[in-house]
């Protein structure tokens, strides 16, 4: 961990500028630098206000324009929130304000759930701010409104994760006890609305079972974000490889290395970027 980092952003060229509340959208990051390696990332995880779960709107709207307006300092062509409780709550404040496209984690996982289910029931999983929000919800029923939504807020799942108890009996437990109520409602899709649980498909899928698929919006957003940097011709040249460039809020890290072994991330070193 660094001292805090002055360096500006006028660099070319310029970076996907990507937020998260904390370490989880490196989830995102690392979908991106698969599917993009020639892209250079700017990410900030806002370690020293996570988590954003249990927040008001207007605080998550606060810290989200504080947030992109870093990564516009860094020099961002398009801001990604790759936090699906500030997609669900600040993505439209940003977009009608920013002067860059901004992208959230919803758009891009409703659309892998509609097209994966076949009997036409749902589960959505996330964080109390993402589910009570009912963000999933309306996207999901605006691209097919006979697709049933069934979403269940687990805020137990984020601490545990972060614990790095991936592959643990407590964890074990508490998929089943969130779990179970959907399955009863005969979910045959589950769509992981948070940034997160893609680091605990292992459990949640041994849980589910086979006949259950599960959306990584992680995969789907970078997807899109694929989409709209060709649509717009702002794609990185492939000349040169792309980067990635970590920055947190707070120097505590320990989750850091607990994303960076599940996701085999090297994430390099780590600058200190203070809010507030
Ligand atoms: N990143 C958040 C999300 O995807 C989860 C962690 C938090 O509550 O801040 O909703």
């Amino acid at each position: 961990m660094q001292l805090p980092d002055s360096q500006s952003s006028q660099q070319a060229p310029r970076p996907i500028g990507v937020f998260d509340s904390g370490i989880g959208g490196l989830t995102v990051a690392g979908a991106l630098r698969r599917l993009l390696p020639a892209e250079h990332i700017s990410y900030i995880g806002d370690t020293a206000r996570v988590p954003y779960g249990g927040k008001s709107a207007a605080t998550i709207e606060r810290y989200s324009r504080e947030l992109s307006r870093m990564l516009l300092d860094d020099g961002a062509k398009l801001i990604v929130v790759a936090c699906n409780s500030a997609s669900a709550l600040a993505l439209s404040a940003l977009q009608s304000s920013l002067e860059v496209p901004v992208l959230g984690v919803i758009q891009s996982g409703a659309v892998a759930a509609v097209a994966a289910t076949r009997s036409g029931c749902v589960g959505v999983i996330g964080t109390r701010a993402t589910v009570n929000s009912g963000a999933y919800q309306q996207a999901i029923r605006a691209l097919n409104p006979d697709v049933r939504v069934e979403a269940a807020a687990c805020p137990l799942l984020v601490p545990l994760i972060e614990e790095g108890w991936l592959e643990d009996a407590v964890t074990e437990a508490v998929v089943a006890r969130y779990l179970e109520p959907l399955l009863q409602k005969g979910i045959d899709t589950l769509v992981l609305g948070c940034t997160h649980y893609p680091l605990l498909q292992g459990a949640l899928k041994s849980y589910a079972g086979s006949g259950i698929i599960l959306v990584d919006s992680a995969k789907n957003c970078a997807l899109e974000v694929q989409a709209l940097l060709s649509s717009r011709g702002i794609s990185s040249s492939a000349e040169g490889a792309g980067s990635l460039r970590v920055s947190l809020t707070d120097p505590s890290s320990a989750f850091l290395r607990v994303a960076e072994n599940a996701l085999g991330l090297d994430v390099g070193e780590v600058h200190l970027r203070p809010v507030g």
